[in-house]
Order: structure tokens, then sequence, then C-alpha cells
């Protein structure tokens, strides 16, 4: 009769248990916490030992620094649309674009920070491909897409700039990827983190060959530890139209003694989504004479700017911005 009653509250147990779960999703929200154990007080303090003994507990370790998941050369959908929301495989991406992996830790927190305005259906292109990447590489990511506010002339520094400094505000992230709305990986061996030096991730781009236009390209996708980015003082904010603020970093860079890493051209590759260049800026190569001397008086320090709204979408946050008017 004892053993009975002793079966009966095991039963129950396990009952509360699974229900418990199923609510509030116990296995989330303890890898959530130990995430952020891990990421407040890294891997050499007394209290990042107590999260390693609560890991070891329910034996979650870190992702792999490469999944062996991974397919390499993929097939890019160029014709995807989000119109009847997003496939059943992104289904499991909260809104606002955020994912963690379930069955281990994430070793970094990626912010993608992609500056847009008026190519919806590129955007869509975009996140169809690229999310389904992040997650196979099993990375801790938000997309934040910053929006230019109005029509006048676009600004992709001061995008890139407030991306960086309103993402700051939503998580502890270790690493940003600032990344060009028409351009589409077409390899999944290429990591979507951060390394010891900031890493142009977008070598060889199908429109141009797949090569390097020229040595010290670092336009497209460049991705950067939170702390780096801020030692170059981010982005220009001076760059109005089309052009150069991508080499504007490139002097940042060696002027800031940062070496640029970049994958082999085999894994860097991207396709480039055709479309009209506008707006190609007229000063760019006057101000390109004066990026030594202005970096550090001309960025992150200097940006002003409205956040008008923040959305949660679906695959991504979009924050619209008022960067200002042109001189
Ligand atoms: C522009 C860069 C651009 C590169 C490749 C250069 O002339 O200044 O902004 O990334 O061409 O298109």
């Amino acid at each position: 009769m004892r053993r009975c009653t002793r079966f009966t509250y095991v039963v129950v147990f396990l009952i509360v248990c699974a229900a418990l779960d199923s609510v509030i999703n116990v296995g989330q929200l303890s890898v959530f916490l130990r995430t952020k154990l891990h990421y407040a007080y890294g891997p050499d303090t007394g209290l990042y030992s107590t999260g390693f003994k609560l890991r070891r507990n329910i034996s979650l370790e870190y992702c792999q620094a490469v999944p062996d998941s991974l397919e390499g050369r993929l097939n890019i959908d160029l014709e995807a649309t989000l119109q009847s929301g997003p496939p059943p495989d992104l289904q499991d991406v909260l809104p606002g674009g955020t994912w963690s992996p379930k069955s281990c830790i994430a070793r970094q927190r990626i912010a993608i920070i992609i500056p847009f305005r008026d190519r919806q259906k590129h955007l869509d292109i975009l996140v169809y491909n690229l999310v389904p990447v992040l997650k196979r590489q099993n990375l801790s990511f938000q997309v934040v897409v910053v929006e230019q506010y109005g029509n006048k002339t676009f600004n992709k520094g001061r995008l890139m700039n407030i991306g960086f400094t309103e993402a700051r505000k939503h998580d502890e992230f270790d690493c940003f990827i600032f990344h060009d709305v028409d351009l589409i990986p077409e390899d999944d061996r290429n990591m979507y983190t951060c390394s010891d030096n900031p890493r142009h991730m977008s070598p060889a781009v199908d429109k141009f060959n797949y090569t390097m236009l020229y040595k010290s390209l670092v336009g497209g996708v460049l991705s950067f530890r939170g702390k780096h980015f801020t030692k170059v003082n981010g982005y220009s904010n001076l760059f109005w139209g089309w052009g150069a603020e991508d080499d504007d970093m490139h002097t940042r860079l060696s002027a800031s003694k940062l070496s640029v890493e970049r994958p082999s051209i085999t894994i860097g590759r991207y396709t480039m989504i055709k479309h009209d260049r506008k707006d190609v800026s007229k000063v760019r190569l006057g101000l390109l004479k004066t990026s030594i001397t202005r970096y550090l008086k001309d960025g992150l320090n200097t940006l002003e700017y409205k956040l008008v709204e923040t959305r949660l979408e679906k695959l991504y946050t979009r924050m619209i911005a008022d960067v200002g008017d042109p001189p």
C-alpha cells in the first residue's frame, strides 16, 4: 500500500514537472540564466564556476566553435518573400529576430546590424537566407535593421552607429556584424562570430568575380568586438549618399593599429542582389583625405539622432531613426 502511495507521488511529481516545462520552458530558462552568468562574469570567476557546476548538472556544454552540422556551399533563394510569414524552420525565432540554441551554450552573443531604407524585398531575401545560417552556426543572435526615417540623402555610417548604440541597450552583445542588405552569404562555413581582430567577412562577391576589388576593402560585411568598434570611434557621420564610408573605416582601423582578418575566398563568398546605385556622394574622395585627422572627432562620440520607433518584426527588430539633415 505504502509503495503504491510513493509511486503515486512520483507520477504526480513528473506530471507537474512536465506541465511546468511546457508553460515556462524550464530548459530554455536555465540556458538563459547560465548564459547570462557566463557573459556577466566570464570563465575565471567564482561566480562563473557556480554556473559551470549548474551547467554540468544538466550536461549542457558550449556549442562547437564550428558546428559539424554546417552544409558548406548553399543553394540561396533569391525569390524568397516573407509575405506569408517565416518558413517552418524559422518559426522558433522570437519576435524581433532573436534566437539561442537549446542544446548547447552559444559562445558569443551576436548583433547583426543592417542599415536600411526602401528595399523591403532585399531585406526579406537576406533574412530568409541568413537566419537559417545563423541557426545552423549555433549562435545566439538578434537581427537589428536600422531604417532611415524620411527621404533625405542616405547616411549609412550614422545608421550603423545608431544600430551599435541602440543594440547595446537591448543586450550584452559580444560581437557586432555590420551587414549590407544586398549581400547574401553563399557558404555557411563563414562563421558569423567575432575573432580577436575585426573581420571583413565578404572578400569574394559575385559582382566582382569573387575577387577583392582592392586590398583595403572593408565594405559589405564587417565584424567587430564592441571594444574595437568603440576604439575606432565607430563610422564617420559625415558621408551622405553612396560610397567611401567603408574606406574611411579602413583608415580608422589602421590608425587604431587594428589589423583586419578575412576568411578565404572559397568561403567568404556572397551574391549581391542587383539594384541601381543612386545618390553617389560627390564629396566622398575629398572627405577621405581628412579621415586620419578627423576620426577621433567624428563618430560614436558625436553621433546625434532621434529614435522614431522600434518594432519587433517576425525575423528582425526594426529601428526607425531620424539621422538629421545633410549639409
Ligand atoms: C567605394 C566603397 C565601395 C567600393 C566597392 C568604392 O569606390 O568607395 O564604398 O564599398 O567601391 O563598391
